[in-house]
């Protein structure tokens, strides 16, 4: 079977150009980027924009989601919501690869007002080439999981 490459992107109205910048680039490097907005800069609530990726990502349809607003926090609190999601915002590479290898994450949330594009792509592509160590951390990660009910 082939596997996911699908990555669901979205965000608010604070990083529309950032998060275009992401999925261009994560489709040049064999991602299959799914940008589902917003497109227009008006005004609009993160939690909503983060609660559909987050189903994209529960449901399987995308492997992982990648989401934005201006911290990056209001949408990763939204998205944990969501059955299935585990995300973590992210403000340097080293804790990306750690939210992949001892946390399983499947969602990545970025902060628009406190990364530059640069800094955001070396980010996701920590995440992106990042794989789970399980092991000691398996357990672990099934405790978050039971805490969902
Ligand atoms: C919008 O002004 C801002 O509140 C939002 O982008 C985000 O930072 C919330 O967590």
């Amino acid at each position: 079977m082939t596997p996911n490459r699908r990555i669901v992107l979205s965000s608010d109205h604070t990083a529309i150009a950032l998060r275009q910048a992401i999925a261009a680039h994560i489709a040049d490097h064999g991602w299959e980027p799914l940008d589902i907005g917003p497109t227009t800069p008006d005004s609009t609530d993160y939690p909503r924009h983060g609660e559909a990726a987050a189903r994209r990502v529960a449901s399987g349809d995308s492997r992982f989601g990648i989401i934005l607003c201006g911290t990056g926090q209001g949408i990763m609190m939204a998205a944990n919501k969501v059955k299935g999601v585990r995300c973590g915002v992210c403000a340097e590479p080293y804790s990306a690869a750690m939210i992949r290898a001892h946390n399983d994450a499947n969602m990545l949330a970025l902060g628009a007002r406190v990364v530059g594009q640069a800094l955001a792509l070396a980010i996701v592509d920590a995440f992106l080439t990042t794989d789970f160590e399980a092991g000691r951390h398996a357990p672990r990660v099934e405790m978050i999981k039971a805490l969902e009910g």
